[in-house]
């Protein structure tokens, strides 16, 4: 199969998510969106500034130079370019002579959301999503770094909307004696620009899981809700019967087509008592275990509806399946 992401208009016309904020700095860092190395770093006025990461005098990788009055400079020859891609300076260039027109690089957008920094490498055709416990103040939001899986971010989103791999992925986190059935899924809009559904189930509730839940016993009642936003993002929302919410963001960008970078965002409304990291330990224990599954199987996620065999519980993935596949077919 040849590559059906990289290189797609409306891939490259959608934000994708590449590094924590906290990561770009000073220094710049290199990244690869769709197939595309990409440079981070902030300029002068502390902006995330994206460029692609090839010089254009040599193709050395800007990566590797340093940030100069908020201006990459390029290791090789030490030309220089700002955040919009305007070559500012070519230290060998004969006085009075001005830079070549084609020196210029054409800047990539980026922004931040979530703690993240998100990177559009053609014109953005959607906003990302709201989440509306981003801006309340009795929810923190805790982070985590990204992953490189190696896996497509298409089989990633499909799993993040699958619910019936739960009690054989997930046996050694909340899967452990869960119904193998599930309820009747009622697809439709959700908050935020999500679209999926709510469903309740009784979940595993031992371990590192009574720190999740904020409650003992060995099994806990809970409301949730699953949907997707496109091209990749999942989002969960959990409601346990003590009124406290957990929000996990799955975020799934790819590198290339069988590559991606993973990263989850979560929201709770706790009494913050309880330190980011331990909160996030029983979610950072069920995505390794997907990335486990995922990364025994190969290629991109067939997106057409006849190669692969669902049944009613696939109907969310199914779905975002059919929405993605109109998205990347145009
Ligand atoms: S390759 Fe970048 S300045 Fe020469
Ligand atoms: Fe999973």
């Amino acid at each position: 199969m040849g590559a059906i992401l990289c290189g797609n208009a409306a891939l490259r016309n959608r934000w994708h998510a590449v590094a924590r904020s906290n990561e770009v700095g000073g220094a710049p860092i290199r990244r690869t969106l769709l197939g595309e190395h990409v440079v981070l770093w902030r300029d002068g006025q502390h902006r995330v500034s994206a460029l692609p990461d090839r010089c254009s005098h040599r193709e050395a990788k800007l990566s590797l130079g340093a940030v100069k009055d908020g201006c990459i400079e390029c290791p090789y020859h030490g030309w220089q370019f700002a955040a919009d891609g305007t070559c500012t300076h070519v230290p060998s260039a004969t006085p009075g002579v001005p830079v070549p027109p084609k020196a210029h690089l054409a800047a990539h957008r980026a922004t931040e959301k979530f703690g993240l920094v998100w990177v559009c490498l053609g014109e953005p055709a959607a906003p990302l999503p709201d989440v509306a416990q981003d801006s309340d103040p009795s929810f923190r939001r805790i982070n985590t770094d990204l992953e490189v899986w190696r896996t497509s971010a298409t089989r990633m989103a499909d799993n993040f909307l699958d619910i019936t791999h739960f009690p054989f992925v997930h046996v050694g986190t909340f899967g452990r004696g869960q119904e193998t059935t599930v309820p009747k899924v009622e697809l439709g809009p959700l908050d935020g620009g999500f679209y999926g559904y709510a469903y309740e189930v009784f979940a595993n509730n031992e371990d590192a899981g009574t720190v999740a839940s904020g409650q003992s016993g060995g099994v806990v009642h809970r409301r949730m809700t699953s949907g997707f936003s496109l091209p990749f993002l999942c989002r969960s929302t959990i409601e346990y019967d003590t009124g406290l919410a957990h929000v996990l963001l799955l975020v799934s960008t790819p590198i290339d087509d069988v590559t991606s970078y993973f990263s989850f965002v979560v929201w709770r409304n706790d009494d913050f008592s309880v330190p980011a990291d331990e909160v996030i330990v029983f979610d950072r224990a069920i995505g390794a275990e997907d990335k486990r599954m995922l990364e025994t199987l190969d290629g991109v996620l067939p997106l057409d509806q006849t190669s692969l065999v669902s049944v009613q519980a696939d109907k969310c993935s199914v779905e975002w399946r059919r929405q993605l596949a109109a998205l990347v077919n145009g």
